[in-house]
């Protein structure tokens, strides 16, 4: 089922997330639903504060190629990753992003270029996984959603303050 996404600046994009402890119907339903709304919204990732829900729980399906198709992102690719933490991180990289919580809005952003991910699929089962490519950025992004933060918290002052003003012109503008 597709849900509605939370958009900025609504407050519960600053909600740290709470820890998942009981893998059952109702987490598997969540991610289904989590898949949903990111195909829906032509999105590479979600986390589940962007539904409304305060889980540490977020999926990521990086499409298989570049063309827009509907077959580029099938379910069994998808990353589920439920109480995930960074275990591990070097380097540095720049990234233009964006989020569906902040649509139409592409910034750089710096991030670790190499992380290492420990997390539970949605069975509860513990894996551990790395990357130093695009999966990295995106494990990186989802993962600030769940302690609360959006990407265009980091941008630079000066860029901050034209984006503010920006979005404010949009707002008003509906
Ligand atoms: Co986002």
């Amino acid at each position: 089922m597709v849900r509605e996404i939370v958009v900025y600046p609504d407050k519960r994009l600053k909600m740290v997330s709470r820890k998942v402890e009981v893998f059952d119907e109702t987490l598997h339903m969540l991610l289904d639903d989590m898949y949903d709304t990111m195909i829906a919204k032509n999105g590479v990732g979600l986390a589940a504060i962007q539904i409304g829900i305060d889980l540490r729980v977020l999926i990521i399906n990086i499409p298989l190629d570049e063309l827009d198709n509907e077959h580029a992102q099938p379910k069994e690719n998808t990353l589920e990753m439920i109480n995930p933490v960074i275990i591990e991180k070097d380097g540095m990289t720049k990234f233009q992003e964006g989020c569906l919580s902040v649509p139409g809005i592409y910034e750089d952003v710096d991030r670790a270029k190499h992380i290492k991910v420990e997390y539970q699929d949605r069975e509860g089962h513990t894996h551990i996984i790395e990357d130093d490519d695009f999966l990295a950025i995106a494990m990186q992004h989802e993962i600030d959603h769940l302690e609360g933060r959006v990407f265009i918290e980091k941008l630079s002052y000066m860029k901050r303050k034209k984006f503010e003003k920006e979005w404010k012109k949009r707002e008003k503008n509906g």
